[in-house]
């Protein structure tokens, strides 16, 4: 075991952090240890969002524009800034897009994950001045354990994986590889799996993100099947507790699951969406002249333009996830209700236009457009 590293001697390497999960947990560090080296690597891909991190760029965190798998930039990150821990989100994460070209998914997913183990084996255990106290805390995801039928317990650490995307499958052997790490190497290494996050600066081709602004913008609310696959959903800044408190206790070698005890069928998320933004349209009369396309502008209900589409192929039912192990050993709850959690999060996109109209440019109407089609 190595020595414990405490969390006010931490200096964050931060991978994926221009993405969505990657910020918030940024900007809720910052919040709980104002003091400290952070440093941001993002290749800044479709989904990485340098504007995600503007108010803490500069003093409060270095931003370097890279690739994971270029292990010698790792390395010298790793040296120049003396940093002793990597939080690692740097993923491709997007189910839909797994399915159409996977290969980047290995790439980065896969690759990218063992450039970063091979970069804070070699700094960390064998540098010149021996095994420094560190840690690798790497981010995953509940799709690894597969998928549960209506009356199946949760997922559990001890659940067996069983992925079923070229997204999960490839989470999955990232994870594998760091327990490896640790078990071959004594790399201090811990994991945490979590379930369906939403929330601010969430890219609009996950589900909420992109049903909330394609209700601003009068388009079809796709709904894959039948929409009742369930998901169990947690508000980001929930998920960044859970990683704050595995930094600060977790203890080496383990996993944890991290969820919200929320289990919502699709197509239900859907009518609250639209339900909220009816009713917000109702009570501000100047969302109807920003927004003239947006349903209720037109004297419609948002829900008239919920539209069934063919159904993700592989599409996994259900994920729920017992986060009772954090709970009992590390002390977390979750701190949002989902009520409050969603109303926050479509509070957040009315108010953030700037954030999420550059996004919405060419790129992505042919992404959403061929959503459509298929
Ligand atoms: P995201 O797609 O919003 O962000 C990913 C970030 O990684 C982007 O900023 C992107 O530019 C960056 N990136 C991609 N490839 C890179 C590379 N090769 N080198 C450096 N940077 C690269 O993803 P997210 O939703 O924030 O997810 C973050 C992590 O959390 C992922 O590992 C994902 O598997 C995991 N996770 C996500 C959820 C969820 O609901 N979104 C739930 C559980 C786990
Ligand atoms: O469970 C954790 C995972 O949650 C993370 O590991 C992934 O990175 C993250 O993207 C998310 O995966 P999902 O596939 O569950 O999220 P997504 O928002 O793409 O879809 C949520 C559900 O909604 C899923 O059942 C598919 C469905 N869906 C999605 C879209 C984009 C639709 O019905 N219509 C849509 O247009």
């Amino acid at each position: 075991m190595v020595e414990k590293l405490a969390a006010a001697k931490m200096r964050l390497l931060v991978t994926g952090g221009a993405g969505f999960i990657g910020a918030n947990f940024c900007h809720y560090w910052r919040c709980r240890y104002p003091q400290g080296t952070l440093v941001v690597l993002d290749a800044l891909t479709y989904a990485g969002n340098r504007a995600s991190l503007s108010s803490l760029e500069g003093q409060a965190c270095t931003f370097v524009a890279g690739d994971i798998n270029d292990t010698p930039l790792v390395e010298k990150l790793l040296q120049e800034h003396e940093l002793n821990t990597i939080v690692h989100f740097a993923a491709e994460s997007h189910v839909d897009r797994s399915i159409h070209d996977p290969d980047a998914f290995l790439n980065t997913n896969i690759l990218g994950t063992h450039s970063l183990l091979r970069a804070a084996r070699k700094q960390w255990l064998d540098g010149p001045q021996g095994v420094i106290p560190h840690r690798f805390h790497h981010i995953s995801t509940d799709e690894v354990y597969g998928t549960l039928g209506p009356q199946d317990p949760a997922f559990r650490e001890d659940t067996p994986y069983a992925p079923n995307s070229p997204y999960a499958a490839s989470k999955a052997a990232s994870d594998h590889l760091v327990r490896a790490y640790q078990h071959t190497y004594g790399l201090c290494t811990t994991t945490s799996n979590c379930s369906n996050n939403y929330g601010p600066y969430h890219f609009p081709e996950k589900l909420i993100p992109l049903v909330i602004l394609n209700i601003l913008h009068g388009r079809p609310l796709p709904i894959y099947g039948d929409g009742q696959q369930i998901r169990d959903w947690l508000f980001v800044e929930d998920h960044c507790q859970g990683i704050a408190l595995i930094l600060e206790q977790g203890v080496e070698g383990e996993n944890y699951n991290i969820g919200g005890h929320n289990e919502w069928a699709n197509l239900d998320i859907v009518r609250l969406i639209c339900r909220l933004l009816d009713e917000a349209f109702a009570a501000d009369a100047t969302l109807a002249e920003r927004y003239p396309h947006a349903a209720p502008s037109q004297g419609k209900p948002a829900e008239s333009l919920i539209s069934y589409v063919k159904d993700r192929p592989g599409h996994d039912r259900r994920y729920a996830i017992d986060a009772s192990k954090i709970g009992r050993e590390l002390g977390y709850t979750p701190q949002h209700s989902f009520e409050e959690g969603i109303r926050k999060t479509v509070d957040w996109y009315l108010q953030n236009t700037g954030w999420w109209q550059p996004l919405l440019g060419e790129q992505y109407a042919q992404w959403v457009q061929k959503q459509y089609a298929s």
